[in-house]
Parts: structure tokens; C-alpha cells; sequence
């Protein structure tokens, strides 16, 4: 079954055309990694996803409902591409409050929040507000917030960005273990070697169009090009930053 589907999606702001007839779906368990250059329409995308826009025309569906409907929000976990977590919260607080809005009881959020804090590597920082922390610190907590309630679909814009080398890892770990779980995780990222090493499929768009989506080993076709040389190819620029000809 499909975690999520978006059928010929089109957003648009003013002239822009953020999302520009936009057909992709995941399947249930899949890791799907959503690559594009800056202002490709990743993050619109994802906002679609979440009903927080509705698109012009098209279609969206996640988990067999609509993105606005509750029984399917409860089930999904997000991270934004920046979070704007309340200052004076240590990262237990704001488990505690992003639990409670997700309708869980004290207890699953007491255990949950006790697995997460050192899976995340936060274990230290944890009695420190959230102002004294320094991005990638702020980025661990987003993870953590997102996981909390076991959402079975997981959504992440840019989860890799600002981790260093060991955090990047227990991301990489953590994904995999929740795809064991049958988990499905959609994440957006230009960290293309990490997509490259844990996801079932990429889907690369540019300027709101899907221009390629496959399994890297699919995509890379005889020539076993790797992630970037694809991407780069993809979008039709070179190394150099010029267009190919
Ligand atoms: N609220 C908005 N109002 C006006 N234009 C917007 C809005 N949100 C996005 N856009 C425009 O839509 C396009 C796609 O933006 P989007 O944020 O989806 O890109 P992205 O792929 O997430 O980029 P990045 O990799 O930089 O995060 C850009 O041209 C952007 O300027
Ligand atoms: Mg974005």
C-alpha cells in the first residue's frame, strides 16, 4: 500500500510555480529520498504533505486519507527545515508539551522521551534550555520531537543538515532501524551521499517538476555513476555549476 501519493500536484505562489504538476507516490516501508536544488519545490512539496497548504490542483493523500484529516496527522512524524522550538524548554519540556498535544498519556511520553534523549545523542544537554543549544544540538531535538509519538510515516526536510559525522551516523541508523519496523521515511536533503546510502529510491526535482525518481542503482543505469554525477546530469549542469550543453 502507499504511504503517500501526489497526483499531477500544482502550486503556485504569484508567478511562481513552486510545484508544477508534481506525480510521486511512496510505498509503505520505503525509504524515499527528495533531492533537488535550492527553491526546487521540496519544501512546498512537504507542506502539501502535511495539509499546512492545499494545492491549486492535483491531488495528495497520506496514509489513505487526507493530509488534513487528524487520524492521518496523528500518524506522522515531522521535522521542519527550522524549527522555532520555545527558548526556556529543555528538550525533556518540549517532549512533554509536543506529547501532550499528540494526546499521549505521561507515562509513553516519560519512556519514549528516555529512549529518544540518548538515541539522539542528548543525553548531557538535556536539563539545559533550548536557547544554549547550538544548531545541530537544536536539529537532534527536531529528530526526537518528531519520533515521539511512533508516527508510522516519517516526514524530515533537511534532516542531515548541521549533524556532524556522529550524529549523521545514528541518523543513518535510526532511518534503517525504523524501515526494519516497517516504517516509512520521506526525507528531503542535499546530502546526497547520505541518500545514497540508505534510501530505497530518490526522486529528484527541479523547478517544481519531477525529473527523475528510481533506485540509485536504477538511475545510475551501466555506467554506475554515482548520486551526484546523476544529480548533476539530471539537472543538466555540469560540475562547474554550467549548463551541459
Ligand atoms: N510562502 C511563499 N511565498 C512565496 N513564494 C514561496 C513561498 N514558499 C516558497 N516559495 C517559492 O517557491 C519556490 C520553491 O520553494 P521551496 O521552499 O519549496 O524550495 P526547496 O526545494 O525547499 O528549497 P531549499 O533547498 O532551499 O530548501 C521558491 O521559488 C520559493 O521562493
Ligand atoms: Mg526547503
Amino acid at each position: 500500500m502507499e504511504a503517500l501519493i501526489m497526483e499531477e500536484v500544482v502550486k503556485a505562489f504569484g508567478v511562481v510555480r513552486a510545484v508544477d504538476g508534481l506525480s510521486l507516490s511512496v510505498q509503505q516501508g520505503e525509504i524515499l529520498g527528495f533531492l533537488g536544488a535550492n527553491g526546487a519545490g521540496k519544501t512546498t512539496s512537504i507542506k502539501m504533505l502535511l495539509g499546512f497548504f492545499r494545492p491549486d490542483r492535483g491531488r495528495v493523500e497520506v496514509l489513505g486519507k487526507d493530509p488534513c484529516d487528524p487520524a492521518a496527522r496523528i500518524k506522522i512524524g515531522f521535522m521542519p527545515e527550522t524549527a522555532y522550538y520555545y527558548p526556556f524548554l529543555n528538550v525533556r519540556e518540549l517532549l512533554a508539551l509536543y506529547g501532550g498535544l499528540c494526546g499521549m498519556g505521561r507515562e509513553s511520553i516519560a519512556r519514549r522521551t528516555e529512549t529518544l534523549i540518548p538515541r539522539v545523542g542528548l543525553s548531557e544537554a538535556g536539563k539545559r534550555p533550548l536557547r544554549t543549544y547550538s544548531k545541530g544540538m537544536l536539529q537532534r531535538a527536531g529528530i526526537a520531537q518528531a519520533l515521539l509519538h511512533d508516527p508510522d510515516l516519517l516526514i524530515l526536510d533537511e534532516p542531515f543538515t548541521g549533524l556532524d559525522p556522529l550524529a549523521r551516523i545514528q541518523l543513518r541508523d535510526l532511518i534503517l532501524d525504523l524501515r526494519r519496523q516497517g516504517k516509512t521515511v520521506f526525507f528531503s536533503s542535499h546530502e546526497l551521499s547520505e541518500a545514497e546510502l540508505i534510501c530505497d529510491r530518490v526522486a529528484i526535482l527541479r523547478q517544481g517538476r519531477l525529473v527523475s525518481c528510481g533506485s540509485v542503482r536504477e538511475l545510475a543505469g551501466d555506467g554506475g555513476q554515482n548520486l551526484e554525477r546523476i544529480f548533476l546530469k539530471v539537472l543538466g549542469v555540469d560540475a562547474q555549476g554550467g549548463r551541459l550543453a
